[in-house]
């Protein structure tokens, strides 16, 4: 059959182009096969990296219709199933050509293109420096041969040891997109692998610097992709949820923003349904009142959300909040080990007899100021920015910018 390739070609600092290729293939060749006959009789010229052609060594990494994916674990028939289209480029193609089906070829994204389909990936092995990837020992005796592990702890580092570094989790990741200080999922996943291994002695210093605000797990916008393109079933999303389970399970590590954001959500939903938006920031960003500048640091969007109407200042909790609340409860229940201990004792009431544990809540500030935040439901805070704008108006200074709010 013949396939029309269309391969995103770039040299360093020039603007991309796409450049098309007619190739006669099998449908059961690979994706790489196919970038192989392009370059050995059509174009010396195309660069891409490859080695093991077998899914092992993670070189051939590369954007595989719109998704990155390795070159050689996926055959043209199955990524023309998964993704086929007719050429839309008839500027590209002949006429004849316009019914052969289509495969697009690009550079892994979040990284730099070096030449045509080969990327620069020194960040990506900066990132994984960062959390440290090897099993620390230092302060342990070492025996006189092997340290000795049990098959079930051995097991619990299977999936997080597949990994082969072939940097598509990192190239799809939509956080790196935004925030390029994120370490990037292949990084965390290697740091639940650590947390998991017996023998490392830096649990303690390893989960706290993967709670760096927004370096570590709370720079994960969840978006799935990491888990959806891991050729090797690594899953990263799932190990930074791991991760974040063993932070938050952590009394000695201080409620950070990020963690507060994580318990307020939940806390909220399960009283009303769905979030109380007044008192979310206050309580998230504000630190129940604690973080002053945190709290002043909400006023231009109030005032923002003011001025266009959309200030709340009541709130209705939400049709079904009481299912909602039974289904948090729930899930809290399961996860809980008393709760689930408890339920599967031959002694133990009925498992809907068993009163829902609490769910976790931030740790109460100081003064009681919670209580009275969400009894004034977010006024304190118009009032101090009304005060500020009243202050304004009658200094004639510019009194937003003196404190550091415009
Ligand atoms: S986690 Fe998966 S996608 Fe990411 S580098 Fe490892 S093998 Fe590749
Ligand atoms: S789930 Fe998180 S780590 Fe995975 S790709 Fe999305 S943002 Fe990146
Ligand atoms: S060439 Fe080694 S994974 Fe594809």
């Amino acid at each position: 059959m013949q396939v029309l390739f269309k391969i995103t070609r770039q040299q360093q600092n020039c603007d991309a182009r796409v450049q098309t290729y007619v190739v006669d293939v099998e449908p059961s060749q690979t994706i790489l096969d196919c970038l192989n006959l392009i370059k050995w009789e059509q174009d010396g010229s195309l660069a891409f990296r490859k080695n093991c052609r077998n899914t092992i060594c993670g070189s051939c990494s590369m954007r595989i219709n719109h998704r990155a994916a390795l070159a050689c674990q996926h055959n043209v028939q199955a990524e023309l199933d998964r993704f086929s289209h007719p050429s839309l480029d008839l500027e590209a193609v002949s006429e004849e050509q316009e019914a052969i089906p289509v495969i697009e070829i690009a550079p892994m994204g979040n990284m730099p293109v070096i030449k045509d389909l080969v990327v620069q990936m020194d960040q990506f092995w900066q990132n994984l420096d960062q959390v440290e990837p090897y099993v620390s020992s230092a302060s342990r005796q070492l025996p006189e041969r092997e340290f000795l592990q049990s098959p079930e702890d051995r097991s619990k580092l299977d999936q997080t040891g597949n990994c082969i570094l072939c940097g598509a989790c990192y190239s799809d990741c939509n956080a790196l997109d935004t925030n390029e200080d994120f370490v990037g999922p292949h990084a965390l996943a290697k740091g639940y692998r650590l947390l998991a291994d017996t023998r490392d002695q830096d649990t303690a210093q390893r989960l706290e610097t993967y709670n760096q605000n927004l370096t570590g797990v709370w720079g994960c916008t969840r978006c799935f992709n990491c888990n959806m393109v891991c050729p090797m079933g690594v899953a990263p999303l799932d190990q930074i949820s791991q991760i974040k389970t063993e932070i938050l399970g952590q009394s000695a590590i201080a409620p950070s923003r990020s963690i507060r954001h994580r318990q307020v959500l939940v806390e909220l939903v399960q009283k009303g349904g769905w979030i109380d938006e007044r008192q979310f920031g206050l309580r998230v960003v504000g630190n129940n009142f604690k973080d002053i500048p945190g709290v002043l640091s909400l006023i231009p969007l109030a005032w923002r959300l003011l001025s266009k109407g959309k200030l709340p200042t009541t709130f209705e909790a939400s049709e079904g909040a009481t299912e909602v609340r039974a289904l948090i409860n729930s899930v809290k229940m399961l996860k809980s080990p008393s709760a689930v201990s408890m339920s599967s004792s031959p002694n133990a009431p009925e498992a809907d007899q068993v009163s829902p544990p609490e769910l976790e809540s931030p740790s109460e500030p100081a003064f009681g100021w919670t209580e009275y935040a969400e009894r004034i439901n977010g006024r304190f805070a118009m009032l101090g920015f009304m005060m500020l704008l009243l202050l304004e108006l009658i200094s004639r200074q510019d009194f937003f910018t003196w404190v550091g709010l415009r």
